[in-house]
């Protein structure tokens, strides 16, 4: 079963774009099996690492669901409408262009479209280049580097001013990225950092009140997950001459879930287990 290929766009000022309609002309990407299998947080995505045909250039496909299986009912209507609204790879596509045209560290995307595999909505591919990292910021932060624990300390340490600048760029720039989580940062092989996961990335609204958009920055950092100390030295240097107790409270408001105010008020009311996250 051959089924169309919809929505494509390749992003033809990569060098690999001859290489990349080749292999979604072909199919290849239908045999799963055939690559490494990435192991994703959010069980709506699959992810696969495989080099390109052709030119070799090391890749992932990140796949979205329409109507993931792993949901429960309500969650897979809500993912089904988000999805079938605002096409997820071409959403992230459009997030990686957003950050590289402003100089923000990030994958290289190349390709997006939608196809069907067997059910009866589309589901939504994403092609990109891996960036030549060996751990995220999640593994120092879990202490999975391989390195010896005092180590792998001094370097998650040595990472939050770098983090923070990233970030307070991001921010300067007019963008958010809506998951600002230690698994989204990669080490890449240069020792630098890359964001990654650039689906929700976006250009915020309501730019010309410096203090609401902070308010709103602020919000993006919600999932930001370092232990205290750290949070502290990020916060210094993310806020720099602005740090004050009015910005911390307002910081500490997202972060206890006051952009989900009923799924708060859930938890509060104890309806609902807190985030394992
Ligand atoms: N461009 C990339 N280069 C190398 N590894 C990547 C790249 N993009 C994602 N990864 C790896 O794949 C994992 C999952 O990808 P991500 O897009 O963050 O999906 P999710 O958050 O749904 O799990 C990441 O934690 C990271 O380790
Ligand atoms: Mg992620």
């Amino acid at each position: 079963m051959t089924a169309a290929v919809h929505r494509l766009l390749v992003l033809d000022d990569q060098p690999e774009a001859a290489a990349v309609r080749a292999f979604v002309a072909s199919g290849a990407w239908r045999d799963v099996a055939a690559f490494q299998l990435i192991a994703t947080r959010n069980p709506r995505y699959e992810a696969y690492a495989f080099p390109l045909p052709d030119v070799g250039t090391p890749c992932i496909l990140k796949i979205a669901q329409a109507a993931p299986k792993a949901h429960r009912l309500a969650r897979r209507l809500e993912a089904l409408v988000s999805h079938l609204a605002r096409d997820p790879s071409r959403r992230a596509l459009r997030g990686a262009r957003l950050l590289a045209q402003n100089g923000l560290p990030t994958l290289r995307p190349l390709a997006c479209w939608t196809a069907r595999r067997g059910g009866f909505f589309r589901d939504s591919f994403f092609l990109y280049t891996r960036i030549p990292a060996r751990h995220s910021l999640k593994d120092y932060k879990l202490g999975t580097t391989g390195l010896p624990p005092a180590e792998n300390a001094r370097a998650l340490d040595a990472f939050v001013a770098p983090l923070a600048e990233l970030v307070a760029e991001l921010h300067r720039r007019g963008l958010r990225h809506d998951d600002l989580a230690c698994g989204n940062f990669l080490v890449g092989a240069d020792g630098a950092l890359y964001l990654v996961d650039v689906d929700h990335v976006h250009a915020a609204r309501l730019r010309r009140w410096p203090r609401l958009k902070r308010c709103f920055d602020l919000n993006d950092l919600r999932r930001l997950d370092l232990d205290g100390a750290r949070l502290d030295v990020f916060l210094r240097r993310y806020l720099g001459a602005d740090d004050s107790p009015g910005w911390r409270r307002a910081f500490a408001f997202w972060r206890a879930g006051g952009n989900r105010p009923f799924r708060w008020l859930r938890r509060r009311l104890g309806l609902r287990r807190g985030s394992d996250r």
